[in-house]
């Protein structure tokens, strides 16, 4: 394993790692931030658009390859119809603006989520997005879009249910690896740094199962207002932490022999 590749869990020594190859990002805060300004709550998710640009820009400097980003959860649909609407609107926008920039630079985008309640012009222009920079590695953007972690774990156990029901698994072969293989995030490695914008302190049904070890850092900052600078500052912060993995200390072991 090279020394830029981040080692699994059940592998890991404990340390801090200087970097954190997979980011995953709840943008939060844009109805605050517009309520803030009076204006209504749709120009905050558009400015929280642009921040995602700023976001995505500035990430592969720091060194990251994976940025997981929650758009749209599913318990988001609850909200009024017309804010579900812009929301919804949200991912063709940025497509639109971005698309061919990102696959240009080796952007590998993905939507993760239901498919279930968007519209085929929506899902048309997620596969496109995702056909279209399918060969790319230089840089991995997933974005969350009517995700719920929790939702995305029953799925996958109904799917292992039902290969369980058809004879092609035994209950036996369901592993932490196997489920985690199932999950709509296979193929990224877990992420190391959870932020949350926006002086909320919780995960929101957001990557429940990978978030297992990872830092969690919150910020103080309203998501349309983020930046190359709140992104370092979430770093750093993560530089200062021990990951342990449920191990001990380095030092501690060689104390005790
Ligand atoms: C994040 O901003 C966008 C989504 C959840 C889709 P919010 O809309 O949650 O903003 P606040 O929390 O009301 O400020
Ligand atoms: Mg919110």
């Amino acid at each position: 394993m090279a020394a830029s590749e981040k080692p699994s869990p059940a592998g890991a020594s404990s340390g801090n790692p200087a970097s954190p190859l997979h980011v995953a990002i709840v943008m939060d805060g844009n109805g605050r931030w517009a309520q803030k300004r009076g204006l209504p709550r749709t120009l905050g998710h558009r400015a929280g658009v642009e921040a995602l640009k700023r976001t995505v820009e500035a990430a592969p400097k720091l060194n990251i390859r994976w940025l997981t980003v929650f758009g749209f959860s599913t318990e988001n649909w609850n909200r009024p119809a017309a804010e579900v609407a812009e929301l919804m609107a949200l991912p063709r926008r940025y497509f639109e603006s971005d698309i061919e920039r990102l696959d240009r630079e080796g952007v590998r985008v993905k939507v993760i989520g239901r498919r279930e309640g968007l519209s085929a012009e929506l899902l048309r222009m997620i596969d496109d997005a995702q056909a279209r920079t399918e060969t790319n590695d230089k840089f991995h953007l997933n974005i969350a879009f009517n995700y719920g972690g929790q939702a995305d774990i029953v799925e996958a156990a109904r799917r292992f249910a039902e290969d369980v029901a058809t004879g092609r698994r035994s209950p036996g072969d369901l592993d932490e690896q196997m489920l985690g293989s199932m999950l709509a995030t296979s193929g990224s490695p877990p992420p190391d740094l959870i932020v949350r914008p926006s002086g909320e302190q919780r995960l929101s049904n957001f990557l429940l199962w990978e978030a297992a070890y990872a830092e969690l850092v919150f910020q103080d900052v309203l998501w349309p207002d983020y930046g190359a600078e709140h992104l370092e500052a979430a770093l750093k912060a993560f530089a200062g932490r021990d990951r342990r993995y449920g191990a001990i200390a380095t030092d501690n072991v060689l104390a005790t022999g």
